[in-house]
Protein backbone atom coordinates (compact mmCIF):
# COMPACT_ATOMS: atom_id res chain seq x y z
CA UNK A 1 0.00 0.00 0.00
CA UNK A 2 1.47 3.42 -0.60
CA UNK A 3 1.09 6.34 1.83
CA UNK A 4 -0.73 9.26 0.23
CA UNK A 5 -1.15 11.75 3.39
CA UNK A 6 -3.36 11.89 5.39
CA UNK A 7 -7.39 13.01 5.92
CA UNK A 8 -8.46 15.41 8.56
CA UNK A 9 -11.90 14.88 10.25
CA UNK A 10 -13.39 17.52 12.22
CA UNK A 11 -15.56 16.93 14.64
CA UNK A 12 -17.46 17.77 18.05
CA UNK A 13 -15.94 20.91 19.38
CA UNK A 14 -12.82 22.03 17.00
CA UNK A 15 -11.49 18.90 17.67
CA UNK A 16 -9.47 17.30 14.54
CA UNK A 17 -8.19 13.62 13.89
CA UNK A 18 -5.89 12.82 11.21
CA UNK A 19 -5.95 9.44 9.54
CA UNK A 20 -3.62 7.92 6.88
CA UNK A 21 -4.87 7.77 2.94
CA UNK A 22 -3.58 4.40 1.16
CA UNK A 23 -3.27 3.89 -2.42
CA UNK A 24 -3.62 0.65 -4.16
CA UNK A 25 -2.04 -0.08 -7.60
CA UNK A 26 -5.15 1.26 -9.33
CA UNK A 27 -8.66 2.43 -8.13
CA UNK A 28 -9.70 4.54 -5.47
CA UNK A 29 -7.77 5.45 -2.38
CA UNK A 30 -8.90 4.43 1.21
CA UNK A 31 -8.93 6.50 3.98
CA UNK A 32 -7.39 4.41 7.25
CA UNK A 33 -10.67 4.75 9.73
CA UNK A 34 -9.18 1.96 12.16
CA UNK A 35 -8.15 4.13 15.26
CA UNK A 36 -11.27 6.18 14.67
CA UNK A 37 -13.52 4.48 17.50
CA UNK A 38 -10.41 4.47 19.68
CA UNK A 39 -9.48 8.29 18.78
CA UNK A 40 -13.11 9.48 18.75
CA UNK A 41 -16.07 7.24 20.17
CA UNK A 42 -17.67 7.33 17.08
CA UNK A 43 -18.49 4.89 14.18
CA UNK A 44 -18.91 4.88 10.56
CA UNK A 45 -22.54 4.71 9.06
CA UNK A 46 -22.19 2.81 5.84
CA UNK A 47 -25.35 0.15 5.06
CA UNK A 48 -24.52 -1.53 2.16
CA UNK A 49 -20.96 -0.99 1.98
CA UNK A 50 -21.31 1.44 -0.50
CA UNK A 51 -18.29 3.42 0.34
CA UNK A 52 -16.37 0.85 2.54
CA UNK A 53 -13.11 -1.31 1.14
CA UNK A 54 -13.60 -4.24 3.42
CA UNK A 55 -10.38 -5.86 2.79
CA UNK A 56 -7.29 -5.16 0.70
CA UNK A 57 -7.21 -7.32 -2.09
CA UNK A 58 -4.48 -8.30 -4.75
CA UNK A 59 -7.01 -10.64 -6.76
CA UNK A 60 -9.71 -9.01 -9.20
CA UNK A 61 -10.32 -5.22 -10.42
CA UNK A 62 -13.02 -3.69 -11.59
CA UNK A 63 -13.43 -0.39 -13.33
CA UNK A 64 -17.13 0.16 -13.25
CA UNK A 65 -16.76 3.70 -14.73
CA UNK A 66 -14.68 1.84 -18.01
CA UNK A 67 -16.46 -1.13 -17.82
CA UNK A 68 -13.09 -3.34 -16.91
CA UNK A 69 -12.93 -6.20 -15.08
CA UNK A 70 -8.92 -8.09 -14.36
CA UNK A 71 -8.48 -11.18 -12.65
CA UNK A 72 -4.55 -10.78 -11.33
CA UNK A 73 -4.23 -8.06 -14.05
CA UNK A 74 -5.49 -9.82 -16.64
CA UNK A 75 -8.22 -8.28 -18.80
CA UNK A 76 -11.27 -10.62 -18.84
CA UNK A 77 -11.50 -10.68 -22.70
CA UNK A 78 -7.89 -11.91 -23.24
CA UNK A 79 -8.55 -14.57 -20.49
CA UNK A 80 -12.13 -15.61 -21.79
CA UNK A 81 -10.29 -15.63 -25.36
CA UNK A 82 -6.78 -17.37 -25.12
CA UNK A 83 -7.88 -19.38 -21.40
CA UNK A 84 -9.81 -22.21 -20.31
CA UNK A 85 -11.27 -22.31 -17.15
CA UNK A 86 -8.97 -24.45 -15.02
CA UNK A 87 -6.38 -22.05 -16.30
CA UNK A 88 -8.04 -19.53 -14.97
CA UNK A 89 -8.68 -21.22 -11.33
CA UNK A 90 -5.09 -21.75 -11.57
CA UNK A 91 -3.90 -17.94 -11.71
CA UNK A 92 -7.09 -16.73 -9.22
CA UNK A 93 -5.26 -19.59 -6.63
CA UNK A 94 -1.80 -18.43 -7.42
CA UNK A 95 -1.44 -15.21 -8.80
CA UNK A 96 0.06 -16.08 -11.89
CA UNK A 97 -0.84 -18.14 -15.32
CA UNK A 98 0.19 -21.21 -15.26
CA UNK A 99 3.05 -22.76 -17.70
CA UNK A 100 2.39 -26.01 -19.63
CA UNK A 101 3.94 -28.03 -17.07
CA UNK A 102 2.05 -26.43 -14.13
CA UNK A 103 -1.40 -26.59 -15.44
CA UNK A 104 -0.85 -30.23 -16.74
CA UNK A 105 -0.09 -31.15 -13.01
CA UNK A 106 -3.28 -28.61 -11.62
CA UNK A 107 -5.60 -30.23 -14.29
CA UNK A 108 -4.33 -33.94 -13.66
CA UNK A 109 -5.00 -33.07 -9.96
CA UNK A 110 -8.18 -31.14 -9.89
CA UNK A 111 -9.18 -35.00 -12.27
CA UNK A 112 -8.28 -37.15 -9.27
CA UNK A 113 -10.96 -35.19 -7.12
CA UNK A 114 -13.82 -35.59 -9.07
CA UNK A 115 -15.61 -37.94 -7.45
CA UNK A 116 -17.39 -38.04 -4.24
CA UNK A 117 -17.77 -40.03 -1.40
CA UNK A 118 -19.96 -42.90 -1.71
CA UNK A 119 -21.98 -42.30 1.33
CA UNK A 120 -22.24 -38.53 0.39
CA UNK A 121 -24.41 -39.88 -2.98
CA UNK A 122 -26.76 -41.25 -0.69
CA UNK A 123 -27.45 -38.07 1.30
CA UNK A 124 -29.34 -36.69 -1.95
CA UNK A 125 -31.87 -39.51 -0.93
CA UNK A 126 -32.67 -37.46 1.65
CA UNK A 127 -34.10 -34.48 0.30
CA UNK A 128 -37.17 -34.36 -1.99
CA UNK A 129 -36.86 -34.61 -5.36
CA UNK A 130 -39.01 -31.38 -6.02
CA UNK A 131 -36.75 -29.51 -3.60
CA UNK A 132 -34.79 -26.36 -5.24
CA UNK A 133 -30.85 -27.49 -6.39
CA UNK A 134 -29.81 -24.47 -4.46
CA UNK A 135 -31.17 -25.76 -1.00
CA UNK A 136 -29.91 -29.25 -1.72
CA UNK A 137 -26.10 -27.15 -2.69
CA UNK A 138 -26.40 -25.50 0.14
CA UNK A 139 -26.88 -28.71 2.23
CA UNK A 140 -24.64 -31.16 0.33
CA UNK A 141 -21.37 -28.53 0.04
CA UNK A 142 -21.95 -27.97 3.92
CA UNK A 143 -21.64 -31.59 4.62
CA UNK A 144 -18.38 -32.05 2.86
CA UNK A 145 -16.91 -31.03 6.03
CA UNK A 146 -18.22 -34.06 7.65
CA UNK A 147 -16.45 -36.24 4.55
CA UNK A 148 -13.40 -34.60 4.40
CA UNK A 149 -12.06 -33.63 7.99
CA UNK A 150 -8.79 -34.65 7.18
CA UNK A 151 -8.58 -31.47 5.60
CA UNK A 152 -9.58 -28.59 7.99
CA UNK A 153 -6.86 -27.04 9.85
CA UNK A 154 -6.84 -23.84 8.23
CA UNK A 155 -3.66 -23.07 9.46
CA UNK A 156 -2.26 -25.66 7.61
CA UNK A 157 -1.34 -24.17 3.79
CA UNK A 158 -1.42 -27.85 2.76
CA UNK A 159 -5.12 -28.67 4.27
CA UNK A 160 -5.65 -25.33 2.44
CA UNK A 161 -4.48 -26.56 -0.89
CA UNK A 162 -6.29 -29.73 -0.53
CA UNK A 163 -9.67 -28.33 0.05
CA UNK A 164 -9.38 -26.05 -2.98
CA UNK A 165 -8.43 -28.89 -5.09
CA UNK A 166 -11.58 -31.15 -3.52
CA UNK A 167 -13.99 -27.96 -3.88
CA UNK A 168 -13.30 -27.08 -7.60
CA UNK A 169 -13.16 -30.49 -8.64
CA UNK A 170 -16.07 -31.84 -6.52
CA UNK A 171 -18.89 -28.90 -7.25
CA UNK A 172 -19.44 -30.11 -11.20
CA UNK A 173 -20.05 -33.34 -9.65
CA UNK A 174 -21.85 -32.10 -6.98
CA UNK A 175 -24.11 -29.81 -9.33
CA UNK A 176 -24.83 -32.96 -11.75
CA UNK A 177 -26.02 -34.90 -8.96
CA UNK A 178 -28.54 -32.66 -7.68
CA UNK A 179 -30.04 -32.05 -11.22
CA UNK A 180 -30.01 -35.84 -12.14
CA UNK A 181 -31.73 -36.14 -8.47
CA UNK A 182 -34.17 -34.04 -9.44
CA UNK A 183 -35.61 -35.15 -12.61
CA UNK A 184 -35.19 -38.92 -11.64
CA UNK A 185 -31.88 -40.10 -13.70
CA UNK A 186 -29.19 -42.44 -12.25
CA UNK A 187 -26.21 -40.41 -11.38
CA UNK A 188 -23.19 -40.06 -13.61
CA UNK A 189 -19.86 -40.84 -12.43
CA UNK A 190 -17.19 -38.68 -13.88
CA UNK A 191 -14.96 -39.45 -16.50
CA UNK A 192 -11.29 -38.12 -15.82
CA UNK A 193 -10.26 -38.48 -19.43
CA UNK A 194 -12.54 -35.21 -20.27
CA UNK A 195 -11.52 -32.04 -19.72
CA UNK A 196 -13.24 -30.29 -16.57
CA UNK A 197 -16.47 -28.90 -18.78
CA UNK A 198 -16.83 -31.36 -20.75
CA UNK A 199 -17.09 -33.94 -17.80
CA UNK A 200 -19.50 -31.60 -16.33
CA UNK A 201 -21.75 -31.57 -19.58
CA UNK A 202 -21.76 -35.71 -19.61
CA UNK A 203 -22.03 -35.82 -16.15
CA UNK A 204 -25.38 -33.26 -16.63
CA UNK A 205 -26.55 -34.47 -19.83
CA UNK A 206 -25.66 -38.08 -20.42
CA UNK A 207 -26.87 -41.23 -18.92
CA UNK A 208 -25.07 -44.70 -18.54
CA UNK A 209 -27.31 -46.47 -21.31
CA UNK A 210 -25.48 -44.48 -24.22
CA UNK A 211 -22.35 -42.84 -24.82
CA UNK A 212 -22.24 -38.75 -24.65
CA UNK A 213 -20.90 -37.21 -27.28
CA UNK A 214 -19.23 -33.68 -26.97
CA UNK A 215 -20.26 -30.68 -28.62
CA UNK A 216 -16.45 -28.36 -28.32
CA UNK A 217 -18.82 -25.13 -29.19
CA UNK A 218 -21.40 -26.32 -26.52
CA UNK A 219 -18.58 -27.34 -24.42
CA UNK A 220 -16.62 -23.60 -25.23
CA UNK A 221 -19.50 -21.97 -24.19
CA UNK A 222 -20.05 -22.85 -20.75
CA UNK A 223 -16.36 -22.79 -20.04
CA UNK A 224 -16.49 -19.03 -21.05
CA UNK A 225 -19.59 -19.06 -18.65
CA UNK A 226 -17.36 -20.09 -15.84
CA UNK A 227 -14.52 -17.71 -16.45
CA UNK A 228 -16.88 -14.77 -16.68
CA UNK A 229 -18.32 -15.44 -13.26
CA UNK A 230 -15.34 -16.81 -11.34
CA UNK A 231 -14.83 -13.62 -9.15
CA UNK A 232 -16.40 -10.13 -8.92
CA UNK A 233 -14.18 -9.01 -6.00
CA UNK A 234 -16.25 -8.18 -2.89
CA UNK A 235 -19.75 -8.98 -4.02
CA UNK A 236 -22.71 -10.14 -1.59
CA UNK A 237 -21.56 -13.68 -1.37
CA UNK A 238 -17.83 -13.51 -1.69
CA UNK A 239 -18.00 -11.11 1.10
CA UNK A 240 -20.28 -13.78 2.99
CA UNK A 241 -17.36 -16.43 2.54
CA UNK A 242 -14.88 -13.69 3.88
CA UNK A 243 -17.16 -12.94 6.95
CA UNK A 244 -17.64 -16.40 7.42
CA UNK A 245 -14.37 -17.57 7.38
CA UNK A 246 -13.17 -14.66 9.26
CA UNK A 247 -13.95 -16.76 12.46
CA UNK A 248 -12.21 -19.37 11.57
CA UNK A 249 -15.25 -21.80 9.80
CA UNK A 250 -13.90 -24.26 7.73
CA UNK A 251 -13.81 -24.06 4.17
CA UNK A 252 -16.69 -26.33 3.21
CA UNK A 253 -18.98 -24.54 5.53
CA UNK A 254 -17.48 -21.09 3.93
CA UNK A 255 -18.25 -21.63 0.72
CA UNK A 256 -21.77 -23.23 1.89
CA UNK A 257 -22.14 -20.22 3.33
CA UNK A 258 -21.31 -18.46 -0.26
CA UNK A 259 -23.96 -20.61 -1.85
CA UNK A 260 -26.81 -19.55 0.58
CA UNK A 261 -25.96 -15.65 -0.21
CA UNK A 262 -26.00 -16.17 -4.02
CA UNK A 263 -29.49 -18.01 -4.09
CA UNK A 264 -30.66 -14.51 -3.25
CA UNK A 265 -32.80 -13.20 -6.40
CA UNK A 266 -30.43 -9.61 -6.20
CA UNK A 267 -27.34 -11.59 -6.60
CA UNK A 268 -27.43 -15.24 -8.09
CA UNK A 269 -30.63 -15.21 -9.45
CA UNK A 270 -30.92 -12.18 -12.12
CA UNK A 271 -29.56 -14.32 -15.39
CA UNK A 272 -33.44 -16.10 -14.19
CA UNK A 273 -35.42 -13.25 -14.17
CA UNK A 274 -33.52 -11.50 -17.45
CA UNK A 275 -34.66 -14.98 -19.26
CA UNK A 276 -38.23 -14.62 -17.48
CA UNK A 277 -38.74 -11.28 -18.77
CA UNK A 278 -37.82 -12.00 -22.19
CA UNK A 279 -40.21 -15.36 -22.59
CA UNK A 280 -42.94 -13.22 -20.97
CA UNK A 281 -42.59 -10.43 -23.93
CA UNK A 282 -41.98 -13.04 -26.47
CA UNK A 283 -45.60 -14.29 -25.54
CA UNK A 284 -46.84 -11.16 -25.65
CA UNK A 285 -46.05 -10.15 -29.58
CA UNK A 286 -42.06 -10.00 -29.11
CA UNK A 287 -40.07 -7.13 -31.17
CA UNK A 288 -43.42 -5.20 -32.12
CA UNK A 289 -43.87 -4.70 -28.60
CA UNK A 290 -40.42 -3.62 -27.51
CA UNK A 291 -41.52 0.30 -27.32
CA UNK A 292 -44.25 -0.13 -25.16
CA UNK A 293 -42.27 -2.42 -22.55
CA UNK A 294 -39.35 0.03 -22.56
CA UNK A 295 -42.05 3.39 -22.22
CA UNK A 296 -43.63 0.31 -18.81
CA UNK A 297 -40.01 -0.15 -18.03
CA UNK A 298 -39.22 4.19 -18.09
CA UNK A 299 -42.80 4.25 -15.87
CA UNK A 300 -41.58 4.60 -12.22
CA UNK A 301 -44.89 3.42 -10.93
CA UNK A 302 -45.27 0.29 -13.56
CA UNK A 303 -42.46 -1.72 -11.06
CA UNK A 304 -41.07 -3.23 -14.22
CA UNK A 305 -37.59 -3.36 -14.27
CA UNK A 306 -35.06 -3.90 -17.26
CA UNK A 307 -33.87 -7.19 -16.18
CA UNK A 308 -30.08 -7.75 -16.98
CA UNK A 309 -29.76 -3.77 -17.37
CA UNK A 310 -27.93 -1.57 -14.67
CA UNK A 311 -24.99 -2.53 -12.47
CA UNK A 312 -24.28 -1.25 -8.46
CA UNK A 313 -20.29 -0.96 -10.14
CA UNK A 314 -20.68 -0.91 -13.78
CA UNK A 315 -21.62 2.37 -15.46
CA UNK A 316 -20.68 1.63 -18.77
CA UNK A 317 -21.30 -1.51 -20.47
CA UNK A 318 -20.15 -4.81 -18.49
CA UNK A 319 -17.45 -6.43 -20.32
CA UNK A 320 -18.67 -10.10 -19.78
CA UNK A 321 -22.03 -9.13 -21.49
CA UNK A 322 -20.45 -8.45 -24.71
CA UNK A 323 -18.44 -11.81 -24.27
CA UNK A 324 -21.70 -13.49 -23.82
CA UNK A 325 -23.25 -12.06 -26.91
CA UNK A 326 -20.69 -12.99 -28.52
CA UNK A 327 -21.05 -16.89 -27.19
CA UNK A 328 -24.71 -16.77 -27.27
CA UNK A 329 -24.43 -15.83 -31.70
CA UNK A 330 -21.91 -19.16 -31.15
CA UNK A 331 -23.93 -21.16 -29.91
CA UNK A 332 -27.28 -20.68 -31.64
CA UNK A 333 -25.52 -21.02 -34.40
CA UNK A 334 -24.00 -24.12 -34.03
CA UNK A 335 -27.34 -25.31 -33.34
CA UNK A 336 -28.77 -24.08 -36.50
CA UNK A 337 -30.59 -21.67 -34.17
CA UNK A 338 -29.80 -18.43 -35.90
CA UNK A 339 -32.94 -17.34 -36.04
CA UNK A 340 -33.78 -17.23 -32.42
CA UNK A 341 -36.29 -15.09 -31.50
CA UNK A 342 -35.44 -14.39 -28.00
CA UNK A 343 -31.74 -13.94 -28.79
CA UNK A 344 -33.09 -11.09 -31.67
CA UNK A 345 -35.62 -10.19 -29.09
CA UNK A 346 -32.75 -9.13 -26.72
CA UNK A 347 -30.78 -7.49 -29.21
CA UNK A 348 -33.54 -5.41 -30.20
CA UNK A 349 -34.75 -4.57 -26.43
CA UNK A 350 -30.71 -3.61 -26.21
CA UNK A 351 -30.77 -1.39 -29.05
CA UNK A 352 -34.05 0.58 -28.05
CA UNK A 353 -32.40 0.96 -24.25
CA UNK A 354 -28.75 1.58 -25.59
CA UNK A 355 -30.57 5.05 -27.84
CA UNK A 356 -32.83 5.71 -25.03
CA UNK A 357 -32.48 9.35 -22.79
CA UNK A 358 -33.58 7.04 -19.76
CA UNK A 359 -31.34 4.39 -19.61
CA UNK A 360 -28.20 6.92 -21.35
CA UNK A 361 -28.62 9.35 -18.63
CA UNK A 362 -29.07 7.06 -15.74
CA UNK A 363 -25.96 5.00 -17.23
CA UNK A 364 -27.51 1.46 -17.46
CA UNK A 365 -25.93 -0.65 -19.69
CA UNK A 366 -26.43 -4.85 -20.07
CA UNK A 367 -25.10 -6.55 -17.46
CA UNK A 368 -23.52 -10.38 -17.92
CA UNK A 369 -27.22 -11.81 -16.97
CA UNK A 370 -28.69 -10.10 -20.11
CA UNK A 371 -27.56 -13.03 -22.65
CA UNK A 372 -26.34 -16.05 -20.08
CA UNK A 373 -30.18 -17.20 -19.48
CA UNK A 374 -30.08 -17.01 -23.60
CA UNK A 375 -27.16 -19.05 -23.70
CA UNK A 376 -27.79 -21.44 -20.83
CA UNK A 377 -31.26 -22.61 -22.45
CA UNK A 378 -29.51 -23.08 -25.44
CA UNK A 379 -27.33 -25.62 -23.97
CA UNK A 380 -30.35 -27.69 -22.12
CA UNK A 381 -29.72 -26.30 -18.90
CA UNK A 382 -33.27 -25.40 -17.32
CA UNK A 383 -33.60 -22.26 -15.28
CA UNK A 384 -33.58 -23.58 -12.24
CA UNK A 385 -30.26 -24.74 -12.02
CA UNK A 386 -28.90 -21.52 -13.32
CA UNK A 387 -27.88 -20.69 -9.91
CA UNK A 388 -26.10 -23.71 -9.55
CA UNK A 389 -23.65 -23.25 -12.06
CA UNK A 390 -22.76 -19.88 -10.99
CA UNK A 391 -21.86 -21.08 -7.76
CA UNK A 392 -19.78 -23.87 -9.74
CA UNK A 393 -17.99 -21.00 -11.21
CA UNK A 394 -17.49 -18.80 -8.16
CA UNK A 395 -16.61 -21.56 -6.08
CA UNK A 396 -12.84 -20.65 -7.28
CA UNK A 397 -13.25 -16.93 -6.74
CA UNK A 398 -14.34 -17.87 -3.03
CA UNK A 399 -11.81 -20.11 -2.21
CA UNK A 400 -9.34 -17.70 -3.63
CA UNK A 401 -10.85 -14.74 -1.72
CA UNK A 402 -10.53 -16.75 1.75
CA UNK A 403 -7.16 -18.39 1.23
CA UNK A 404 -6.24 -14.47 0.36
CA UNK A 405 -8.14 -13.41 4.09
CA UNK A 406 -6.58 -16.25 5.89
CA UNK A 407 -2.82 -15.44 4.69
CA UNK A 408 -3.38 -11.91 5.31
CA UNK A 409 -1.55 -10.93 9.04
CA UNK A 410 -3.80 -8.48 9.34
CA UNK A 411 -7.11 -9.93 9.65
CA UNK A 412 -9.44 -9.64 11.99
CA UNK A 413 -12.94 -11.47 12.66
CA UNK A 414 -15.05 -9.78 10.67
CA UNK A 415 -16.97 -7.82 13.26
CA UNK A 416 -19.47 -4.78 12.01
CA UNK A 417 -20.98 -2.24 14.83
CA UNK A 418 -24.18 -0.80 14.79
CA UNK A 419 -25.98 2.80 14.78
CA UNK A 420 -28.74 1.78 17.96
CA UNK A 421 -32.00 3.87 17.42
CA UNK A 422 -34.06 1.25 19.12
CA UNK A 423 -35.48 1.07 23.26
CA UNK A 424 -33.24 3.14 25.53
CA UNK A 425 -33.31 1.14 28.87
CA UNK A 426 -36.94 -0.06 30.31
CA UNK A 427 -37.53 -2.44 33.01
CA UNK A 428 -39.69 -5.60 32.25
CA UNK A 429 -43.35 -4.57 33.25
CA UNK A 430 -46.06 -7.40 34.91
CA UNK A 431 -47.70 -9.09 32.51
CA UNK A 432 -51.06 -7.72 34.11
CA UNK A 433 -50.16 -4.12 33.06
CA UNK A 434 -48.93 -4.66 28.99
CA UNK A 435 -51.19 -3.17 26.74
N1 LIG B 1 -34.47 -0.97 -15.26
C1 LIG B 1 -35.00 0.27 -15.12
N2 LIG B 1 -34.49 1.23 -14.33
C2 LIG B 1 -33.36 0.92 -13.67
C3 LIG B 1 -32.74 -0.34 -13.77
C4 LIG B 1 -33.33 -1.31 -14.62
N3 LIG B 1 -32.78 -2.52 -14.75
N4 LIG B 1 -31.64 -0.38 -13.00
C5 LIG B 1 -31.58 0.83 -12.42
N5 LIG B 1 -32.61 1.63 -12.83
C6 LIG B 1 -32.84 3.02 -12.47
C7 LIG B 1 -33.32 3.15 -11.02
O1 LIG B 1 -34.74 3.10 -10.97
C8 LIG B 1 -32.77 4.50 -10.66
O2 LIG B 1 -33.59 5.49 -11.27
P1 LIG B 1 -33.82 6.93 -10.56
O3 LIG B 1 -32.46 7.58 -10.50
O4 LIG B 1 -34.79 7.63 -11.45
O5 LIG B 1 -34.38 6.63 -9.20
C9 LIG B 1 -31.41 4.56 -11.37
O6 LIG B 1 -31.58 3.68 -12.51
C10 LIG B 1 -30.24 4.09 -10.52
O7 LIG B 1 -30.54 2.78 -10.04
P2 LIG B 1 -30.17 2.20 -8.61
O8 LIG B 1 -31.22 1.22 -8.22
O9 LIG B 1 -29.82 3.30 -7.68
O10 LIG B 1 -28.85 1.41 -8.96
P3 LIG B 1 -28.17 0.33 -8.04
O11 LIG B 1 -26.72 0.44 -8.30
O12 LIG B 1 -28.60 0.43 -6.64
O13 LIG B 1 -28.78 -1.04 -8.62
C11 LIG B 1 -29.09 -3.05 -9.80
C12 LIG B 1 -28.13 -1.89 -9.45
C13 LIG B 1 -28.30 -4.14 -10.50
C14 LIG B 1 -29.70 -3.63 -8.52
C15 LIG B 1 -30.20 -2.50 -10.72
O14 LIG B 1 -29.63 -1.92 -11.86
C16 LIG B 1 -31.19 -3.59 -11.12
O15 LIG B 1 -32.10 -3.89 -10.36
N6 LIG B 1 -31.02 -4.19 -12.35
C17 LIG B 1 -31.88 -5.27 -12.79
C18 LIG B 1 -31.49 -6.57 -12.10
C19 LIG B 1 -30.22 -7.16 -12.67
O16 LIG B 1 -30.04 -7.27 -13.86
N7 LIG B 1 -29.34 -7.57 -11.76
C20 LIG B 1 -28.08 -8.23 -12.14
C21 LIG B 1 -26.89 -7.47 -11.74
S1 LIG B 1 -25.38 -8.18 -12.41
C22 LIG B 1 -25.08 -9.56 -11.43
C23 LIG B 1 -23.65 -9.69 -11.00
O17 LIG B 1 -22.76 -8.91 -11.35
O18 LIG B 1 -23.40 -10.60 -10.22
Amino acid sequence: MDNKGKAVLSYGDGKTLEMPVYGGTIGPDVIDIRALYGKTGMFTYDPGFLSTASCASKITYIDGDAGVLLYRGYPIEQLATHCDFLEVCYLLLNGELPNAEQKKSFDWTVARHTMVHEQLARLFQGFRRDSHPMAVMVGVVGALSAFYHDSLDIANPSHREISAFRLIAKLPTIVAMAYKYSIGQPFMYPKNNLDYSSNFMRMMFGVPAEEYEVNPVLVRALDRILILHADHEQNASTSTVRLAGSSGANPFACIASGIACLWGPAHGGANEAALQMLLDLQKEGGVEKVSEFVKKVKDKNSGVKLMGFGHRVYKNYDPRAKLMQETCREVLDELGLHNDPLFKLAMALEKVALEDEYFVSRKLYPNVDFYSGIVQRALGIPVSMFTCIFSLARTVGWIAQWNEMISDPEQKIGRPRQLYNGAVKRDVPPMATRG
